[in-house]
């Protein structure tokens, strides 16, 4: 038994290159530059078998993923799918739009807190998964639960959800309350991950936008981390004309500088550190770039599509 974690995508929401991205990052990526490697859109897998996946988040670029990823193609009879469950993060159009992908009468539990939830109860497409073959299963706050099949079948990965600093979805934000726009606890979470009756464990955390003592004494010393890599300096949408937002105001902490993520976790003692949801924006998704290259010497490791670690 091992615990099994596939990266299905590592970019943020849009992908690399974005569809209306020109920038030259994008313009490389397009021309096969090796050095400017596409990304899909945020979503991992994770298994405790091997054969049976857990999908963390469902992005749009899902059928892709299924495709280029073996592990997750059908094995069995007429209609099969390794995919046996999904869990949700958070309820941005990157995590959840992939669930329409879902759709074709498959039995499913698909798994988020309480207003994640009520993110797909009040959007009626997401009826198109058939309420009679999928699930929806709320999950609460610091309680470990081990994802299971439609039909009950325990994955044998054990799932602690937790609250992160965030901010929420950006087609929920209501601008008339105030400096966070009405985010509440629930909409940002990260999962712990861990096999059941097993050492192995990780963290996953795609969207977070600080690092309070309690998330670093939580993250402290573990085997992997893989982190929200969105931007790597808060104003780079800005500087580069690619958006009037920084990072800090779409929820999310920055890779460089004295206040962001690399300094945060310098003295964390964690194993490996993969940075992934990682935006088009971002330069350490060039190979050559000096960012790759300082992200690299402080021990972080740039996820990329298909990344499979086995702890
Ligand atoms: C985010 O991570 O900030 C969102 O996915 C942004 C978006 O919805 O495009
Ligand atoms: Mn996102």
């Amino acid at each position: 038994m091992a615990l099994r974690v596939l990266v299905l995508g590592a970019a943020a929401g849009g992908g690399f290159p974005q569809w209306n991205s020109n920038n030259e990052a994008s313009r490389r990526a397009r021309a096969g530059d090796p050095a400017a490697r596409p990304c899909t859109q945020s979503s991992l897998a994770v298994s405790a078998d091997g054969r049976n996946w857990v999908l963390l988040n469902a992005s749009p670029d899902l059928r892709q993923q299924i495709n280029d990823n073996p592990q997750l193609h059908p094995k069995e009879g007429v209609r099969h799918s390794p995919i046996v469950s999904v869990v949700l993060t958070n309820g941005d159009v990157d995590h959840v739009s992939g669930l329409l992908t879902l759709r074709e009468s498959h039995p499913l539990a698909v798994y988020g807190t309480g207003r994640v939830l009520s993110v797909l109860d009040g959007n009626s497409i997401f009826n198109v998964l058939n309420p009679a073959f999928v699930d929806r299963r709320r999950i609460t706050l610091d309680q470990a639960f081990e994802p299971a099949a439609k039909d009950g079948r325990p994955s044998g990965v054990v799932i602690e959800p937790f609250s992160v600093p965030g901010k929420v979805a950006l087609y929920l934000e209501d601008a008339g309350a105030g400096a966070n726009f009405g985010t509440v606890e629930e909409d940002t979470i990260g999962l712990g991950l861990a096999e059941r009756g097993g050492t192995a464990y990780c963290y996953y955390i795609p969207g977070c936008a600080a690092i309070p003592p309690g998330l670093g004494e939580r993250l402290e010393g573990a085997p992997l981390v893989m982190f929200d890599g969105t931007l790597w300096r808060d104003d780079e949408m800005v500087v580069q004309q690619a958006g009037v937002k920084t990072g800090r105001r779409m929820g999310h902490l920055s890779m460089a500088g004295s206040e962001g993520t690399i300094a945060a976790f310098a003295a964390l003692g964690i194993g490996r550190k993969v940075f992934l949801h990682i935006n088009n924006t971002n330069p350490v998704l060039l190979a050559d770039s000096p960012e790759r290259a300082e992200a690299e010497a402080a021990g972080w490791e740039i996820g990329y599509d298909g990344m499979e670690i086995v702890l």
